[in-house]
């Protein structure tokens, strides 16, 4: 590494990953000082805040400059779409993210497809259109259900499994015409539906080299059991030991490798995380979508199991000096259990007062997510996802009775969470 003394890092965002990734560099000896723009009180805490929303491209370039940053870690897929590591290295300054070319591979579901494609990696058959007559007309023999896609970034919320004909076409029509979800659905692509379990990895890419973080899992469902309307996700846990070393072998040969080497071949210098998301079907893993950033609440069970600094990591990615690294990680199981706010992620309170205990045990730790101070400096909700509450034990069940046990002591209002966090890992255990 070329720097020597202690540097300067910046977080940009404002949820449970980029608290989890300031507490990675308050605890890392590479780091002096860390801020936050916008931050969350749970940063605050250890962190200066500064209140620049984290697509202000703008003012947080001058933010680094002001504060004399050394390296920006970029957390949100918005402002890694937006070109805030292009805008950064335009002024010499270090970013851990990829530039708007790599961020496209998030920001367009079409561009993905065609990298995919292009390079052989197993994915689902896909089709994309601007008109609805014509996708409207390829509905007509697809086989049903069918998934649809609004190209854009949507928030998480642009993909619709239609289960029939009407539902399909009805959901082309206000996708394309209707623009549901804006710019981000004038354009549609319209993909095979995969079954199976489905999981994600997390790659650390700078260039062609690349290491792969341990595996975890997310529940994107609000409801125990796995239903209910999409969220985030509510919780998480690692290893995941639905990827075996088998399959790992399997997912790195076919689609790790070929991805990255497939985004290097398209002439885009990728330095950043890729977080692919993965349909273990019975023909094996295929790739249902890439994002460009850290999961969350992924980052904050894969970053609590680190043994090697996150922080070198990032830092060796950004510098193009990644083939260095070797990762360890601990032999804990980490569980995040998410306390939401009653009725996410549809429509819920915010400003009520959160209760949180005065300390937390050895391997525990309470990551700020939509949190706030309000006039009188208590922490309030202000958002669907409010805490992720994380716990490391020597296996999961441990782990899990010991997040649980933290949960049930912090307390606001419209407290809900999903007590079956691991559900499916605790019952193949058994
Ligand atoms: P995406 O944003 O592309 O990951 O899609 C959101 C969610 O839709 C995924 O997490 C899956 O649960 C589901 N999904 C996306 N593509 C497919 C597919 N081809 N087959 C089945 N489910 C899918
Ligand atoms: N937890 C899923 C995501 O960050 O997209």
């Amino acid at each position: 590494m070329s720097e020597n003394s202690p540097l300067t890092a910046l977080i940009v965002g404002s949820g449970g990953r980029e608290h989890a990734l300031a507490d990675a560099c308050v605890k890392s000896p590479l780091i002096g000082r860390t801020i936050a723009a916008p931050g969350n009180p749970g940063i605050a805490a250890d962190s200066e805040c500064f209140p620049i929303a984290a697509d202000d491209i703008p003012g947080l370039v001058s933010l680094a400059e002001q504060q004399s940053v050394d390296f920006v870690i970029v957390g949100p897929e918005v402002p890694l779409t937006l070109g805030l590591v292009d805008a950064l290295q335009k002024k010499g300054m270090l970013a851990y993210g990829p530039k708007a070319d790599g961020a496209r591979l998030e920001g367009s579901k079409n561009f993905t497809k065609e990298v995919l494609l292009k390079y052989n990696i197993p994915t689902g058959a896909a089709a994309s259109f601007t008109e609805s007559a014509a996708a409207i007309e390829y509905l007509q023999t697809a086989s049903m259900p069918i998934v649809l896609k609004a190209d854009g970034l949507a928030a998480g919320k642009g993909v619709v499994i239609a289960q029939d004909l009407d539902e399909a076409t009805k959901t082309i029509t206000d996708m394309i015409d209707g623009a549901a979800f804006g710019d981000a659905s004038k354009e549609v692509l319209i993909e095979e539906c995969l079954f199976g379990e489905e999981t994600s990895i997390h790659v650390i890419v700078s260039g062609k080299d690349y290491v792969i973080l341990p595996t975890s899992q997310d529940h994107k469902q609000a409801y125990e059991g796995d239903v209910g309307p999409n969220t985030g996700g509510m919780g998480a846990y690692s290893p995941a030991d639905l990827i075996d070393d088998e399959l790992m072998a399997a997912i790195e040969r076919d689609i790790v490798k070929p991805s990255v080497d497939g985004i290097a071949a398209e002439g885009i210098d990728f330095r950043g995380t890729l977080f692919i998301g993965l349909m273990i079907t019975k023909k094996g893993p295929q790739v249902l979508e890439f994002n460009t950033r850290f999961g969350d609440p992924e980052t904050q069970v894969l970053l609590t199991r680190l043994e090697t600094d996150p922080v070198e990591i990032m830092l060796a990615a950004a510098h193009g000096e990644l083939a260095k690294i070797d990762v360890k990680v601990k032999s804990e199981y980490a569980m995040t259990v998410v306390l939401a706010s009653g009725g996410y992620p549809a429509s819920y309170p915010k400003g009520e007062v959160i209760t949180l205990p005065a300390s937390v045990g050895e391997n525990e730790i309470i990551f700020h997510a939509g949190t706030k101070f309000d006039a009188d400096k208590n922490v309030v909700t202000n958002g669907g996802r409010v805490l992720g509450v994380t716990a490391l034990g020597p296996d999961l069940k441990t782990a899990a009775d010991k997040a649980y046990a933290l949960c049930d002591k912090i307390d606001f209002k419209s407290k809900y969470l999903r007590r079956d966090i691991g559900f499916k890992e605790l019952n193949r255990q058994k």
